[in-house]
């Protein structure tokens, strides 16, 4: 069973408010979802291997520690993943990312593939799948089999906001793959949205409705 981190640190969940606020525009909102991708990553990845390495400082050496193992590689799901991004390459400006383009068919839910391009050495990378919201779950698990069918077995999941539906379908269908949010909220209304979310982040985003 994956494990599932709900982030409730202070300035995190200060920001998540303000972007829920029905009255928050465009530039603000958006600014707001790189910063939260930024804070996401920083605490999503608490857990990288890092390696011992001899420094020499003005004064003398220091024994300090590096990043070793797997280089990440961050895939935004399109569209409203792509705000996440560049919050991310502020904490990892190394990191190489893929574009994984799904929509959600407004009248079944189930989500359809458009696009899908990955760093060439993915296999060799740990993945983290950016997108805010995690509603059926059916976008994230879709895009996550994508990326598992192209030979990727090290992957994790950030979202913004989680609906319980989500989350099960997550770990029924990937239990390896750990899912980090920053809220876990209510249900899903009759129409798939989460209760009580954001609306559609694409939109909000991106400013299209
Ligand atoms: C939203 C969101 C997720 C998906 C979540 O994208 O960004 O990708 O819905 O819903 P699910 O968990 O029920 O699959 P949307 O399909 O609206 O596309 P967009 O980002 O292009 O607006
Ligand atoms: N997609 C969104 O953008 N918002 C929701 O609440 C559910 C799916």
């Amino acid at each position: 069973m994956s494990k599932v981190v709900v982030f409730d640190h202070p300035l995190i969940q200060h920001k998540l408010s303000i972007m829920r606020d029905k009255e928050t525009g465009v530039k603000e909102f958006r600014e707001l979802l790189e910063e939260i991708g930024m804070l996401m990553v920083y605490e999503a990845t608490r857990d990288l291997e890092t390696q011992e390495v001899d420094v020499e400082t003005p004064i003398c050496t220091a024994k300090c520690r590096r990043l070793a193992g797997r280089k990440l590689a961050v895939v935004p799901i399109l569209r409203a993943g792509l705000g996440m991004v560049d919050g991310v390459l502020n904490m990892v400006p190394a990191a190489k990312v893929g574009h994984i383009g799904l929509y959600r068919d407004p009248e079944t839910l189930k989500p359809v593939e458009y696009y899908c391009k990955l760093p060439a050495d993915s296999t060799e990378r740990e993945i983290l799948v950016v997108d805010p919201m995690l509603a059926t779950g059916g976008s994230a698990s879709a895009a996550i089999q994508f990326i598992k069918d192209r030979g990727c077995n090290h992957i994790r999941l950030l979202n913004l906001i989680a609906a319980p539906e989500g989350v099960k379908r997550m770990q029924e269908d990937h239990p390896d793959v750990d899912i980090y949010i920053a809220a876990l909220d209510d249900h899903l209304n009759e129409h798939g949205y989460i209760v009580p979310g954001l609306g559609d982040a694409g939109d909000r985003l991106f400013g299209t409705k």
